[in-house]
């Protein structure tokens, strides 16, 4: 737990991270620092962010606009930088092994023999896919968890025609919702296990790690003013272990789920909660016309104790016009398993607990030794069991959930995802297309001390 002075609940104002800004078209420029955070009121933490800022900027981007951004490492030590649901090619990916080795740094030395990059490296970004929340983090071997603690994570947003004509609430009433835990120490910083750095397996860590404050872009359990209308929240999950159930309390409106992690959902579905596994992301829709002007709505976590439980705090502030609505059909891609075509093939992935690792079908992560080989340009089911909570998620490849233990999925696994959330002792089956790219790619635990603990896995799309 942490041991600094921690805010009231509520007392902080929600910070929307800043929009990365280009340096010439489609070229962003970004260098990873270390810099100071006010995140607890009077106290400065130390963070490793993304333009020296956590969470990094927001990257706008366009359908049908690529982007190169020139990631830059001013950091002590080696970096990856994966975009988490992003179709792009291999090189841009954000593989393990693919480091960013800053400047001085003696990459043989520390048992890095193939220095990729030394400084900088350019990803180039097709943005060839629909409009849909991705976020971005680091992805070191053995030490993403650590790393990513420290502040190495912000968002991406797509954009698309198909998105532009529907009425959604744009502006001030749009706010992406990046949130994870955090512990601190007595001076202000993040407070990380050591023991759980660096892979090592074993100790009270084995369940990941998670903090008593809940951040919201940054900042302790905020509050933001909105107006009585809809609000489109873009829920992300960036914590390294922790899960959410998401509710609104007094309740009495929906979420409206218009999005999935990897784009719109054919037509908008209601839920009176939200489950959020870390890397997951929800698009929905709350209409605060439904409370009284001066209410607080609390964003509680069902399954989060003491501090935990809390998320976030909306004070309905006054009533305004309203022009937007809840579209009755959201995107025309294919949603259906149908139309996904047949899957050419099976394969089943077992996530465990081994001797000495996290594992895969009975394997710790070994780079280069791919468990499958699908083609581009079919589809397969991937059939996922696990003995404890694990997040399953994919590279590159979007899948559709077919079933939960061979019955139909729960109503908030629709849609386009990247990442599902297998139970203990559940089967979790998925129809995952492999498109756009041929290449090395990878599926993992998205409990991000799982994956420092080498469950993880390549598969090549051929
Ligand atoms: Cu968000 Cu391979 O991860
Ligand atoms: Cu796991």
């Amino acid at each position: 737990p942490s041991l600094a002075p921690l805010p009231r609940p509520f007392t902080v104002p929600l910070p929307v991270p800043a929009p990365a800004r280009p340096v010439g078209p489609g070229r962003y420029e970004v260098t990873q620092r270390a810099a100071e955070a006010e995140i607890l009121p009077g106290l400065r933490t130390p963070i490793w962010g993304y333009a020296g800022t956590f969470p990094g900027p927001t990257f706008e981007l366009r359908r049908g606009r690529p982007v190169t951004v020139a990631v830059r490492n001013e950091l002590p030590v080696p970096t990856s930088t994966h975009l988490h649901g992003g179709v792009n090619p291999p090189d841009a990916d954000g593989y393990p092994t693919d480091l960013v080795v800053p400047a001085g740094y003696s990459a043989h030395h520390h048992g890095h023999p193939e220095t990729h990059h030394q400084g900088v490296k350019e990803y180039r970004y097709p943005v060839d896919q629909p409009a849909a929340t991705l976020w971005y983090h680091d992805h070191r071997m053995d030490h993403t968890a650590p790393q990513v603690w420290r502040g190495l994570a912000g968002l991406a947003l797509v954009r698309d025609d198909e998105e532009d004509a529907l009425p959604l609430p744009r502006g001030e009433r749009e706010l992406p919702l990046l949130i994870c835990d955090r512990s601190f120490a007595a001076d202000g910083s993040f407070r990380y296990p050591d023991h759980a750095a660096g892979g090592h397996f074993g100790g009270d860590h084995m369940e990941g790690v998670e903090g008593d404050v809940v951040l919201v872009n940054g900042a302790p359990w905020p509050v933001a003013e909105v107006t009585a209308t809809r609000h489109r929240l873009r829920l992300v999950n960036a914590s390294n272990a922790r899960r959410y159930l998401l509710r609104l309390a007094p309740g009495g409106t929906p979420f409206v789920q218009i999005g999935s992690d990897a784009g719109l959902l054919a037509a908008p579905v209601a839920h009176a909660e939200i489950p959020l596994a870390p890397g997951e992301r929800q698009d929905v829709l709350v209409d605060f016309s439904a409370y009284r002007v001066g209410t607080a709505v609390t964003l509680v976590n069902a399954l989060g104790e003491g501090s935990a439980g809390n998320v976030m705090r909306f004070v309905v502030a006054r009533r305004a016009a309203d022009d937007s609505a809840v579209p009755k059909a959201l995107s025309r891609r294919a949603m259906r398993p149908a139309d996904v075509g047949p899957a050419v093939a099976t394969r089943r992935f077992d996530f465990r607990r081994g001797e000495t690792a996290w594992t895969i079908n009975g394997e710790p992560y070994r780079p280069g030794v791919p468990l499958a080989r699908p083609r581009l340009g079919t589809a397969e089911v991937w059939r996922f069991t696990s003995d404890f909570h694990h997040p399953v998620h994919l590279h590159l490849a979007h899948f559709l959930v077919l079933a939960r233990n061979g019955r139909p999925p729960a109503a908030t696994d629709g849609g386009w995802k990247d990442t599902v959330d297998v139970r203990p002792y559940e089967v979790v089956d998925v129809l995952a297309r492999f498109a756009g790219h041929r290449g090395r790619y990878m599926l993992h635990c998205h409990n991000l001390e799982h994956e420092d603990m080498a469950m993880m896995a390549d598969f090549d799309v051929v």
